[in-house]
């Protein structure tokens, strides 16, 4: 069980949603927390509240739809602030429209948030957790990172790619022996952050979830080195699911309704 007294934990899309409750809670536990975010105000806001409330924190603007920006951004964190001992990589962004009503640019941006910065974010730290021999990557991932669903053709793909990068990486460094640093990927369903505006839980099998219950989880998974953390644990039913032939599988996530969840999606673009 790891106890987050004096480590020092940078979290990528730390000015809103579960980015901003998990630095709460480190904080609030002792962590030095290193806030990313692309927006000054926003980031300064947060920075701002818990530094009033005597937590330690430090903010940085970075847009990590551009690897220059992570690479320059890391390099001054760690000038700055030593090796850092916990990298979450949770800034998202989602278009939630059909494939053919998103431009390109908007996909590249999907893929640039969701995908690329949590490998480019790895490759800025982790040799110093290699340095050092223990370390924490953890992924932000989503339950579209183990099935698909309409409107979320970009999003889903990006975030399989960034449940794959998490399975290959742990199995990497295990297989080359870095045994110390450990990876934990998250694949939460719906959570009431604003970024799904509009979407449904079709089923109460899988409950919109709480942005509160969400972080409480994701904490407490991390703290006991998980390495896999479906919410709820019910999207595991995909797992074997998948083992069933595929008119089989789509039949099933059509009577689940995963296929209508996302017909009411206004995103933040509601306002
Ligand atoms: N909410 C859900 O239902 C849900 C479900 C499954 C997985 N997730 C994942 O959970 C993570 C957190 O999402 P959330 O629900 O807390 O939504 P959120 O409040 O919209 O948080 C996303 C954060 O990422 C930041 N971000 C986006 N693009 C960025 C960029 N280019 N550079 C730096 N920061 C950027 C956003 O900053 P701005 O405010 O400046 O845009 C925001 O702070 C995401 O990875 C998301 O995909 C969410």
């Amino acid at each position: 069980m790891k106890c987050f007294l004096d480590q020092k934990i940078l979290i990528t899309g730390a000015s809103s949603g579960i980015g901003k409750l998990m630095a709460e809670a480190f904080a609030a536990e002792g962590a030095r927390v290193i806030l990313w975010g692309r927006e000054q105000a926003a980031l300064e806001a947060v920075g701002k509240e818990l530094t009033e409330r005597g937590m330690r924190c430090a903010s940085y603007l970075c847009d990590v739809s551009r690897r220059d920006s992570i690479y320059d951004t890391a390099e001054r964190v760690i000038r700055e602030h030593g090796p850092i001992d916990i990298l979450i990589n949770n800034a998202g962004v989602v278009s939630g429209r059909p494939l053919l009503e998103i431009s390109d640019a908007e996909i590249e941006q999907t893929f640039d948030v969701n995908a690329l910065a949590p490998i480019w974010t790895t490759r800025a730290f982790l040799p110093t957790m290699i340095e050092r021999g223990r370390g924490h990557i953890v992924t932000i991932a989503s339950a579209a990172g183990l099935i698909g669903a309409p409107r979320l053709t970009d999003y889903a793909a990006s975030k399989h790619a960034a449940v794959g990068f998490n399975d290959a990486l742990r199995s990497e460094l295990r297989h080359l022996g870095h045994r110390g640093i450990r990876t934990t990927v998250v694949c939460p369903y719906f959570i009431s952050t604003g970024m799904f505006e509009g979407a449904t839980a079709a089923t109460p099998l899988f409950p919109v979830l709480t942005p509160d219950y969400a972080t409480r989880q994701i904490v407490r998974a991390i703290r006991r080195g998980r390495r896999r953390l479906l919410l709820p644990r019910a999207i595991g039913v995909v797992f074997l699911a998948r083992l069933l032939p595929a008119p089989v599988f789509d039949w099933i996530a059509r009577a689940l309704g995963v296929t209508r969840s996302m017909d009411g999606f206004r995103g933040r673009r509601s306002g």
